[in-house]
């Protein structure tokens, strides 16, 4: 099996998770298409959120030069400078407000969904009641537990086409919002390289399956 082909596809699942490891080295050389891209992080996009508010923006980076002046904000880890592109997966943490998040997603959900005015209402007002309860440090735990469902989406979806990840929280994250420009609403929270791996995939070790699996009768 040629498994930096990015023609690899209808796999198995346990092929595409067995496939995915966290890769220390990538082939600097090969770079992903474009359009292949832009699929990997359309299926991200579809992932679950917390009241499908989507508290996200994933900025993805390709120019070597910005991915150069990330590198020492990543503890100088190689997989940002030899992956194809790296996505710097965020919390956005603007929710409330006339141009917050919530206001825009129930736009959006009336928009997609046809809710009427009342219906709008009453779901802004649940939202509103649920989240902006929360202090700003629970609200950004909040944020945060979304980014790692879509990075678990971003990395499975490259693994069906034969490419290459690595989950990282090792970076500062203010210092990698200097580099990119962020708004202080905008947290890195998980950073993904993508690409081809230049390293042989190391054995896994996990627990069995009866040491992390209970079932109850
Ligand atoms: C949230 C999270 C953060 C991680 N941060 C890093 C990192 O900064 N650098 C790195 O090389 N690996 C990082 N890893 C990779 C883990 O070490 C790796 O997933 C784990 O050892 C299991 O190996 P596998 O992913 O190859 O199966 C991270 C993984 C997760 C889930």
């Amino acid at each position: 099996m040629n498994v930096s082909n990015p023609n690899f596809m209808d796999k198995s699942m346990r092929e595409v998770v067995e496939f995915r490891f966290a890769c220390k080295h990538f082939d600097a050389a090969k770079k992903i298409e474009d359009g292949v891209l832009h699929e990997l992080l359309d299926l991200t996009r579809l992932s679950p959120s917390s009241y499908g508010v989507q508290p996200w923006k994933f900025i993805v980076v390709k120019n070597e030069g910005l991915k150069n002046a990330l590198l020492p904000a990543c503890y100088n880890q190689p997989q940002i400078t030899e992956a194809s592109c790296v996505v710097v997966m965020c919390s956005e943490m603007d929710l409330a407000g006339e141009n917050g998040l919530l206001k825009k997603y129930v736009a959006k959900s009336k928009e997609d969904l046809g809710y009427s005015d009342e219906e709008s209402a009453n779901f802004e007002n649940m939202l509103s009641n649920s989240l902006l309860s929360k202090s700003s440090e629970e609200l950004k735990c909040w944020a945060q537990k979304q980014i790692y469902l879509a990075g678990m989406s971003l990395m499975i979806a490259a693994a069906e086409k034969g490419i290459d990840s690595c989950p990282m929280e090792g970076f500062e994250s203010a210092k990698v919002s200097e580099v990119l420009g962020l708004s202080q609403n905008v947290l890195p929270t998980l950073i993904v390289p993508l690409g081809y791996r230049n390293m042989e995939q190391p054995k896994k070790t996990r627990f069995d399956f009866d040491v992390v699996v209970e079932e109850r009768k």
